[in-house]
């Protein structure tokens, strides 16, 4: 039976590591090979694997693990599940979500080339894309409106490397067009690059949709427990190939097997936590959308929110992220968050446990007022990551906080 057959829930419980691999390694459990460098049983052995260029013609791969800043036997398993879920065809785990976008970018990239992103996309994205890349010749252009797909049209030309689209976003969740904005990159001949961290691949696939590269977070949903730092590329297996021969090998960007062991726990868990997370993000959105004190809640799941037909259309349910604006100033919106006795204030999405944030003061804060606006980020902007604890108790707690301004 082939792997690609079976259901993601089956998947994101052995995709990688199925019966034979387990009964071989005899381990139920994913093995850990916390280890930087993986022995070779001859120097006969270590120069057939290196020959790096033999392995990939003859096999299609590396035949045998070398150095876990370039493959590992845990990292593999990983690399191996996600890609699976996702729906490419292989994947290379990262240090960081930050490490996966700026590799995936720097791949496609020379001094004079152009690239065309959305705006709204989170800070440290958007600061590559429009304050870094620029420092090396590359000429971005940012679609301010992204929901206004006459202005990506405008933007792109056949000379763009890639497009990038962050969907739902991060803190306003916009809702890009995936089919749409696929067709518009296969016509340009360029790419499309979809960060998928806030739906993972339990609710929206993007390359099922044309995308050409996924890049996930791994830090939230995926590992679920807010304990590691972690990112993912995935895209079909050449391109996955050049990668890890080339860029990440150089840039050092290998995701640290033991953080690669407890992602692999946390994908166990993904498809149950995303219905969860979803079921209790949309009852706070509809209590947040009635409360006298709240002017506005940016929520895929409600039927106010204005891209909620596309968000039907291309996922399965609307994960837990939402923002909601307070009737008040700054001010007010830190008396809210001091006031909250269950829910801490932490830069953080996409864990078990909830958590908010004032983007505009935190994670948002070197943006300028234009900037700030463009995004949708207002000084009165809350955004709130449901967990998965009892909705009631999260309901009451807002409540209580929000009585106090
Ligand atoms: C949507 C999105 N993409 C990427 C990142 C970056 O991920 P990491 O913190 O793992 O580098 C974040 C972090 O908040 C995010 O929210």
């Amino acid at each position: 039976m082939s792997e690609k057959d079976l259901d993601q829930r089956t998947l994101q419980v052995m995709g990688g590591y199925g019966l034979e691999k387990s009964v071989e390694r005899e381990s139920l459990a994913p093995p850990l090979a916390q280890s930087v460098a993986h022995p070779f049983e001859s120097a006969e052995k270590a120069e057939w694997v290196f020959d790096t260029e033999a392995n990939y013609e003859e096999y299609g791969g590396l035949q045998g693990y070398i150095y876990t800043r370039e493959n590992n036997p845990t990292l593999d398993i990983f690399e191996d599940r996600v890609a699976l879920l996702e729906g490419g065809g292989g994947a290379l785990a990262t240090s960081s979500g930050m490490a996966a976008i700026s590799m995936a970018a720097l791949f496609e990239l020379e001094a004079g080339d152009e690239i065309v992103v959305s705006n709204h996309t989170y800070t440290c994205s958007f600061e590559l894309f429009s304050r870094t890349l620029p420092r090396f010749g590359v000429e971005t252009k940012v679609v301010d409106r992204p929901h206004d797909l006459a202005q990506w049209e405008e933007a792109v030309t056949n000379d763009t490397k890639f497009m990038f689209v962050e969907t739902p976003s991060n803190p306003v969740l916009y809702v890009g067009d995936l089919e749409k904005l696929a067709e518009m990159a296969d016509s340009y001949e360029t790419k499309l690059i979809v960060d998928n961290t806030i739906a993972t691949p339990v609710l929206q696939k993007p390359l099922e949709m044309g995308a050409d590269v996924v890049i996930e977070s791994v830090s939230k949903y995926m590992s679920g427990n807010g304990t590691i730092l972690g990112g993912v590329v995935v895209g079909d297996d050449p391109y996955i190939q050049e990668m890890r021969r080339l860029e990440y090998i150089q840039y050092g960007n290998a995701m640290a097997p033991f953080n690669a062991w407890l992602s692999l726990l946390g994908l166990e868990s993904l498809d149950m936590r995303m219905k969860k997370h979803s079921e209790n993000a949309l009852k706070v959105a509809e209590f947040l959308e009635d409360h006298e004190r709240v002017n506005r809640v940016n929520y895929p799941g409600l039927e106010s929110h204005p891209h909620h037909d596309l968000a039907k259309k291309q996922m399965k349910d609307f994960s837990s992220l939402l923002s909601f604006e307070i009737d008040g100033a700054k001010e007010d919106a830190f008396e809210f968050l001091n006031s909250l006795e269950l829910i801490p204030t932490a830069t953080h999405e996409g864990s078990s446990r909830s958590v908010v944030c004032h983007p505009a003061s935190t994670i948002f804060h070197r943006l300028t007022d234009d900037e700030l606006l463009d995004a949708g980020i207002s000084k009165g902007l809350i955004r709130l990551s449901v967990g998965i604890e009892a909705p009631g108790d999260l309901v009451e707690d807002l409540d209580r906080a929000l009585s106090r301004i």
